[in-house]
């Protein structure tokens, strides 16, 4: 059987782990796939770090990443290396141009233009695959766009930013300070380039931007997200909650109200006897309410190289086996006609 071809944007956390477990599991992934997955091309700044990860001599280099969209011998280019702007977005929007699948981890992207993606990625009838881009390693793209796809959703909430939950949860666990934590939430990988997108809570707004727009097909302006981070979070807040009974989450809260969806990125007091409370450290947890599937909650690492790797390999899978569905769930025609196109105005 034909070989998938894959070209990586991007060798750090979430790229090398990829090669990883595309090595480790080849046999396994092939076989469900129905074809081997090879990687191609591959392309990071530096070449000569090590990265823990064994790369072929076969395998192309490319020190520039839109050169790598442009030129590989690739089916897929694979963007696994952040933001919102710059060579990331050339890299994505270069390979559907030419006709390429896309998979990415990029949040940040999908939130500012993931809309004008999905329109260019369905006009050249392309997979545009963003499962880790939200909760790693919980497979809450899929479930929202196809397990729960026979519900009208009315809520879904969340702990969306596994380095503030790892944060707040060994905080309270072992009273170091938000400084130092931090600092190892960064040398796990779990942080973003840019930590302060974590911890003042924009990492998990991008991220509630997304399952808003797969939950509800349509648009919540990403611009008036009430957004607040836990930096003013103190030990003391966290010791008081705790005496009280509860504790303090970092919560992403998307909800249908009678003036339209409501969403806001705050930190919460959670009561320890809810379910979410009991998620710490670096896990995600996402509830989703439908009017058939009633409240249905999902836990999972949220962030890291493994968890990452494992729902961007998700994503080529199904591209693998052919699975097409609409970027977002609906046609992007459909989320335009309600109004979506509005999320290209941030
Ligand atoms: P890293 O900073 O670890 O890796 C970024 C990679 O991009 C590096 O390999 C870097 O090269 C490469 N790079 C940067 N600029 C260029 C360029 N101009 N051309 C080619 N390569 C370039 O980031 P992560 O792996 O942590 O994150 C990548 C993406 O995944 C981001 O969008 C992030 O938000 C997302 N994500 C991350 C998760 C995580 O847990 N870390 C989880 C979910 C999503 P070099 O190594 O040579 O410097
Ligand atoms: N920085 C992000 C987090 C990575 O900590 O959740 C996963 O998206």
């Amino acid at each position: 059987m034909k070989p998938l071809k894959i070209a990586v944007a991007g060798l750090g956390t979430v790229g090398a782990g990829l090669v990883k477990l595309l090595s480790d599991n080849a046999g396994i992934i092939a076989a469900r796939a129905g074809r081997p997955i090879v990687v191609t091309a591959i392309s990071a700044r530096d070449r000569n770090r090590d990265r823990g990860i064994v790369i072929g001599a076969d395998v192309a280099w490319y020190d520039d990443a839109a050169q790598m969209a442009a030129k590989a011998d690739a089916d897929v280019i694979v963007e696994v290396i952040g933001g919102s702007e710059g060579i990331a977005r050339q890299v994505v929007e270069t390979a559907i141009a030419r006709g390429l699948h896309v998979v990415t981890a990029n949040k940040a992207l999908l939130a500012h233009h993931g809309v004008a993606l999905a329109q260019a990625a369905e006009a050249k009838g392309v997979a545009l695959g963003f499962e880790a881009a939200v909760a790693g390693g919980i497979p809450i793209i899929k479930a929202l766009k196809e397990g729960l796809a026979g519900n009208s959703l009315s809520r879904v909430t969340g702990i969306l930013n596994g380095t503030c939950n790892y944060i707040l949860t060994t905080m309270r666990e072992t009273g170091r300070d938000f400084a130092d934590v931090l600092a190892e939430a960064q040398a796990l990988g779990y942080a973003e380039a840019d930590p302060s997108f974590d911890i003042d809570g924009v990492d998990a707004a991008h991220k509630l931007s997304i399952l808003t727009s797969l939950a509800f097909a349509t648009p919540v302006d990403f611009a008036s997200m009430y957004v607040e981070g836990i930096r003013h979070v103190s030990a003391v807040d966290i010791d008081f909650a705790d005496k009280l009974g509860y504790r303090i989450k970092l919560l992403g809260i998307a909800q249908a109200t009678d003036h339209g969806i409501e969403q806001r990125v705050h930190p919460c007091m959670v009561p320890v006897t809810t379910p979410i409370a009991t998620v710490d450290g670096v896990f995600n947890a996402v509830v989703a309410e439908g009017d058939f599937v009633g409240r249905s909650i999902y836990e999972g690492r949220g962030a890291g190289a493994g968890p990452t790797a494992s729902a961007v390999a998700a994503d080529i899978i199904d591209i693998a086996r052919g699975n097409r569905s609409p970027v977002f769930g609906v046609p992007v025609g459909a989320l335009a006609a309600k109004g979506i196109a509005a999320m290209e105005r941030r």
